[in-house]
């Protein structure tokens, strides 16, 4: 490999020049093992952050994070492979319903799933409130329960993309998380790493979401479609609303929980809705079109293919969930119609309440989180139940109420009606 020196690069970059193939190569494979200092690695972030990358200094860039670590290959599956990456809302259960609706159709989901930090929540934390269900998989397990079941939810191992979990972990406390080519090669590095052939982005857009403004998310995400395409995966994104809560439920075991009405055919309509949506997508990104999605929520074979996937993975589908011991419930002050329920005061408040971490060496309370009684747009009366905070430790009920203050409105106008799909992005 060429040798170069990071203070040049770091220097290039501040200076407005692109970074060559070669050093990007350079970079990231020293700051993997250590020869780039931390220093000299946030340094460099700053530069991007100010300066940017174009379209194939980020594809490099995101190679070489792959290139760091293990790159899965599911060469001899007999389906075709896709995925679903969501940027991470509240409430945002959507991965438990549609990994097994995906795989109802003869596709396989090859989920790498994570643990939340902060307020939105994390895969693996929902399923770990299915009793004994293991998010360790080897590659052999995970293999072939994709072959046989067609869906697996697994804890990415510690060789996916590991440039990235340090760099990101640098960016955590150096001022650079924003940077959009690193945002972007980030989660695309993972993704990619994944080893699926094809992916549906769910950008998320509104208060609750990582972007929180409506043109940054389209520049992201129009960002990751190319980059997915250019390293040879069948990319598509969405923006999807992420102003208000999706669904009724937010925390780990009430969203399972939730996760199951959808499963049985019910469940809330805006969860219904972009359920259908993603899978509609991921499957026509693998050719598989004309199919009545809908139809296998409401006829058990997605609720089927769930219990499958959960048993496979040792989890018990007909355990009890676990219940949060304490709750406390907010009273309608006014008649009329519910015209703000923000997500971010709501994701706060379920974290307080203990459904998410502090620290990433934190355990989550699994019961705990927040049950919606009424939705954005719905039409309320005074004195009705709005909603009920859940906790196991009733000392964690004021800073959640805190939270939420301010963040509910009554109005005598109706709202427009919520839209959940915003725009989709191709290519
Ligand atoms: N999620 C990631 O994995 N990486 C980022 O940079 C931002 C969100």
């Amino acid at each position: 490999m060429a040798e170069f020196s990071a203070v040049d690069l770091i220097i290039k970059k501040r200076s407005k020049f692109e970074l060559s193939t070669e050093e990007i190569n350079w970079l990231i494979g020293n700051y993997t093992s250590g020869v780039v200092a931390d220093e000299q690695m946030s340094s460099m972030a700053m530069a991007i952050l100010l300066n940017g990358m174009n379209r194939r200094e980020i594809k490099d860039l995101t190679m070489a994070m792959i290139a760091s670590g293990e790159r899965l290959d599911w060469t001899g599956l007999s389906k075709p492979t896709v995925d679903k990456h969501s940027t991470g809302g509240v409430g945002d259960k959507i991965t438990l319903p549609l990994v097994p609706l995906v795989a109802v159709f003869g596709a396989a989901v090859p989920q790498l799933g994570g643990r939340g930090l902060g307020h939105t929540g994390g895969t693996l934390d929902k399923f770990e409130a299915i009793a004994g269900w293991n998010p360790s998989l080897t590659n052999q397990q995970f293999f072939d329960q994709l072959q046989s079941v067609g869906g697996a939810v697994c804890g990415a191992s510690e060789n996916i993309a590991p440039a990235d979990k340090k760099l990101y972990a640098l960016r955590d406390v150096t001022g650079t998380v924003e940077a959009i080519p690193l945002i972007t090669s980030s989660i695309m590095s993972k993704k990619i790493a994944e080893g699926t052939s094809a992916l549906v982005l769910d950008v998320k857009v509104g208060s609750g979401a990582f972007m929180k403004d409506f043109d940054k998310a389209r520049e992201l995400a129009q960002g990751m479609v190319r980059l997915g395409i250019d390293a040879g995966v069948k990319t598509s994104a969405m923006l999807t609303d992420m102003s208000t809560p999706l669904g009724k439920k937010i925390g780990n075991a009430l969203e399972v929980e939730e996760s199951l009405e959808v499963l049985a055919g019910g469940g809330p309509a805006d969860v219904v809705e972009l359920t259908v949506a993603l899978a509609t997508e991921m499957l026509r990104l693998v050719g598989i079109e004309n199919v009545d999605v809908a139809a296998a929520l409401k006829d058990g074979r997605a609720m089927d293919k769930w219990r499958a996937m959960v048993s496979a993975q040792g989890g018990d589908p007909d355990a009890a969930l676990p219940k949060a011991k304490e709750s406390h419930t907010i009273l309608a002050d006014a008649d009329g119609w519910l015209t703000e329920l923000d997500a971010l005061g709501l994701g706060i408040a379920s974290w307080r309440l203990g459904a998410g971490r502090e620290r990433k060496e934190d355990d989550v309370l699994l019961g705990a989180g927040i049950e919606l009684h009424a939705q954005k747009g719905d039409r309320v009366s005074k004195g009705q139940p709005l909603l009920t905070l859940l906790t196991d430790e009733p000392n964690r009920f004021d800073r959640a109420l805190e939270a939420i203050e301010g963040k509910i409105s009554i109005s005598a106008e109706q709202p427009q009606a919520r839209k959940i799909v915003l725009e989709r992005i191709y290519e």
